[in-house]
C-alpha cells in the first residue's frame, strides 16, 4: 500500500481527495494536516466522511508529514505549499502540488502575478505541468507535479489540439468562464457570504487573473509562439462546475464537423476527455473527472464550449489521475 497524506486537510479539494482516496485500492490515508491545535475528527470537519475514516487532522510539519507518508497531496494556497515541497520531497516524499506553485517555469512570470518571490525557482522550470491528456510521459514516474488550475483546465483541453493542429490562430483567442462558488475554496471570504454571491453573476479579476499566465505557458507551447489569451473569469451561484467558451480566429476557412474531428483525434484515447455533438453542461460532468467539449463555427469565428467539475477534473480527480501515472498504476484508478 502507499502510505499517503493531504496538506490542508479541511478544504474542499482535500474532502473531494479523500472522498477518491477512500476507493482507491493501493491508498492508505496516514496523514492529515490543519494549523487547528484542536486535532478535529474527519467527521467533524468533513461530515460527508463519518464513518469512512477513523483519522484526526493534526499541525504537524512537513518532517513529521514525511515519517508517515509516501506521497503528499497538497491542498495548501500558493505560497504556503512551496514551503513545505520542498522539504517533503528532501525527505524522500512524492508530492502532488495542487497549489500555482510549481505550475509555471518562469519565476519572474510567478512574482510578477503572484506578487511572492518563488523560494524554490529552480524546480519551477523542472517540474512536470499534470494535464495528462497532454503531458503524460513526463508526469509519469515524476516525484513532484503541479496539478493544473480548474480555469485552466477547461480552456486548455479545448484549445491546445486546435493550435497544434494549426487550425486556430495564437492571436486573439478570448476566453470566457463560469465557476462555481466552491472554486474560491472553503476560507470564507466576504464575496463569497451566500447573500453576496446568490441570485448575483459577475466578472472579476479582469484582464488579472492569475491563471492566464498558466493558460498562456501551456498554449504557448501548443503554438509555438505566444498567445496572450483575453480571459474573463464570472463567479456564477451555483457550489461546482465550469464552462468555458473559447473564441478563436481560424488560419483558413473551416466548419464545426472539422474542428470536431481535431478535438476526436486528439482525444480518441482520452478516458476523461468526452467530445460530443451537443453543447455541454455542468451537471453531465458534475462529481466526475471527465472535461466535456464540443464546437461550433459562427460567422467565421471558431466557438469551443467545455465543461469541468473545478473540484473533480479541476482539482482532486486530476490529481489522482497524476498520482496513478506517477506510480505507474492503471490511469483510471478511483476514478470510473
Ligand atoms: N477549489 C478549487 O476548485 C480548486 C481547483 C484547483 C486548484 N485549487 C487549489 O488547491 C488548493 C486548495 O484549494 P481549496 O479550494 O481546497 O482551498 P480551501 O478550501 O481554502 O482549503 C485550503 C486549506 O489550506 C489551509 N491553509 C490556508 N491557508 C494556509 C496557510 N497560509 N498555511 C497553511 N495552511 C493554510 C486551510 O486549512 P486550516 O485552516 O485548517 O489550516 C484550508 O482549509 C489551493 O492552492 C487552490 O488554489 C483549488
Amino acid at each position: 500500500m502507499i502510505r499517503a497524506a493531504i496538506l490542508g486537510a479541511t478544504g474542499y479539494t482535500a474532502r473531494e481527495l479523500l472522498h477518491l482516496l477512500l476507493r482507491h485500492p493501493e491508498v492508505e490515508i496516514t496523514a492529515l494536516t490543519t494549523r487547528q491545535e484542536t486535532r478535529p475528527s474527519v467527521a467533524e470537519i468533513h461530515p460527508s466522511l463519518r464513518g469512512r475514516l477513523d483519522l484526526v487532522l493534526e499541525n504537524l510539519t512537513p518532517t513529521e508529514v514525511a515519517s508517515r507518508a509516501d506521497c503528499v497531496f497538497g491542498c495548501l494556497p500558493h505560497a504556503a505549499s512551496a514551503a513545505a515541497v520542498s522539504e517533503l520531497l528532501a525527505a524522500g516524499c512524492r508530492v502532488v502540488d495542487f497549489s500555482a506553485d510549481y505550475r509555471l517555469n518562469d519565476p519572474k512570470i510567478y512574482a510578477q502575478w503572484y506578487k511572492v518571490e518563488h523560494p524554490d525557482p529552480a524546480r519551477m522550470p523542472k517540474t512536470p505541468y499534470g494535464l495528462p491528456e497532454l503531458f503524460r510521459e513526463s508526469i509519469r514516474g515524476a516525484n513532484l507535479v503541479a496539478n493544473p488550475g480548474c480555469y485552466p483546465t477547461a480552456a486548455i483541453l479545448a484549445l491546445a489540439p486546435l493550435l497544434e493542429a494549426g487550425v486556430v490562430s495564437p492571436r486573439g483567442i478570448v476566453i470566457d468562464s463560469k465557476s462555481g462558488v466552491s472554486g474560491a475554496g472553503r476560507t470564507p471570504k466576504p464575496a463569497f457570504h451566500f447573500p453576496e454571491c446568490n441570485e448575483n453573476l459577475a466578472a472579476y479579476a479582469v484582464g488579472q487573473h492569475r491563471h492566464t499566465p498558466e493558460i498562456d505557458q501551456v498554449l504557448g507551447t501548443y503554438a509555438d509562439v505566444e498567445t496572450n489569451v483575453v480571459f474573463t473569469p464570472h463567479l456564477i451561484p451555483m457550489d461546482r462546475g465550469i464552462l468555458t467558451t473559447a473564441y478563436s480566429d481560424p488560419v483558413e476557412e473551416v466548419d464545426a464537423d472539422a474542428v470536431l474531428g481535431v478535438l476526436r483525434k486528439k482525444y480518441q484515447d482520452e478516458p476523461f476527455v468526452r467530445v460530443i455533438d451537443e453543447l455541454p453542461n455542468t451537471k453531465n460532468v458534475s462529481g466526475t473527472n471527465f472535461c466535456e467539449v464540443t464546437a461550433r463555427v459562427v460567422q467565421g469565428k471558431v466557438v469551443t464550449i467545455s465543461v469541468i467539475d473545478n473540484l473533480i477534473k479541476g482539482a482532486s480527480g486530476a490529481a489522482v489521475q497524476n498520482f496513478n501515472l506517477m506510480y505507474d498504476l492503471p490511469e483510471t484508478t478511483a476514478l470510473l
